[in-house]
């Protein structure tokens, strides 16, 4: 299965982003300090966002898309807590999920916007989102920026797999020895990664497809969605937007259309 969708994925997940979301959390949790109503993280996966924030005791709910992913955040739950954040956390799809809330913010970090493949998936999203937003709202979020010589270092149709690294498989002894190839598409904008897992003899390949998006492209779809630009940052520190780093968007729902 694709994306996260696959079965090992989630098992090392929180391990291969060990530190990489400090300081990205640390922005989400200052800008939506901000808000006493209810809060949504799109695309939730292990609660590596949504948990902490949750136990700064923001009124947070959140989704994602991969079972596997939702059962690793359920796993790191007290026994307790498990009908509150059952309550919270649904498996559900940004292009078509449905709450019966209306929210202060919405919050996509990680890149997960990038899933989307196609233009339809993206506007559908950005209206969904819209929709379940109070007049007024936020939409945040982040991806890269495209950079255009990296990118193109990555046409050969065949290139060999790289190692990436080994993780420790949380329900054996044994060891997740993790390579990957990647393969762009420039005239689409999609990265296809194979991901190949390779446990003892065993070897799994699972595809992740990633869309980039220039900032001009992402300003269209925004406003077809019904949303004003509040900022653009170059990163988590919130310089101003050179072109380069991290894209940080700030979006507000328009009242009127
Ligand atoms: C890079 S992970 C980010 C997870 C989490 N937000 C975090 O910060 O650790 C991307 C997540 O997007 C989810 N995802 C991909 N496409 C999705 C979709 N169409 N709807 C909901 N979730 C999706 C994946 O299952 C995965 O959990």
């Amino acid at each position: 299965m694709n994306n996260y969708c696959s079965e090992l994925w989630p098992l090392i997940y929180d391990r291969y982003n060990r530190g990489h979301h400090d300081q990205e959390l640390d922005f989400y949790s200052s800008e939506l300090a901000a808000f006493s109503g209810p809060v949504l993280e799109v695309a939730c996966g292990t609660g590596m966002i949504l948990l902490p924030l949750l136990a700064q005791g923001l009124d947070i709910y959140g989704f994602d898309l991969s079972a596997g992913m939702l059962a690793q955040l359920f796993a790191k739950v007290h026994p307790d807590d498990l009908a509150d954040l059952h309550r919270r956390v649904s498996q559900q799809n940004m292009v078509d999920f449905q709450l019966d809330l209306t929210f202060d913010a919405v919050i996509i970090p990680a890149r997960s916007f990038l899933h989307l493949i196609t233009q339809d998936e993206q506007i559908a999203a950005l209206r969904n989102i819209h929709r379940h937003l109070r007049p007024g709202g936020r939409l945040l979020l982040n991806f890269f920026t495209p950079n255009l010589r990296l990118l193109v270092e990555r046409l050969d149709p065949q290139p060999d797999f790289v190692y990436h690294g080994t993780y420790p498989h949380p329900n054996s002894d044994r060891e997740i020895v993790v390579s990957y190839r990647q393969i762009n598409d420039p005239a689409e904008q999609i990265q296809n990664i194979t991901w190949r897992f390779q446990i003892g003899a065993e070897s799994y390949d699972s595809l992740m497809r990633v869309r980039w998006i220039y900032r001009p492209e992402f300003e269209l779809l925004a406003r077809l969605a019904g949303f004003r630009i509040a900022a653009l940052y170059s990163g988590f520190d919130r310089e101003p937007y050179t072109g380069d780093g991290e894209m940080v968007w700030l979006l507000e729902k328009e009242t009127k259309r």
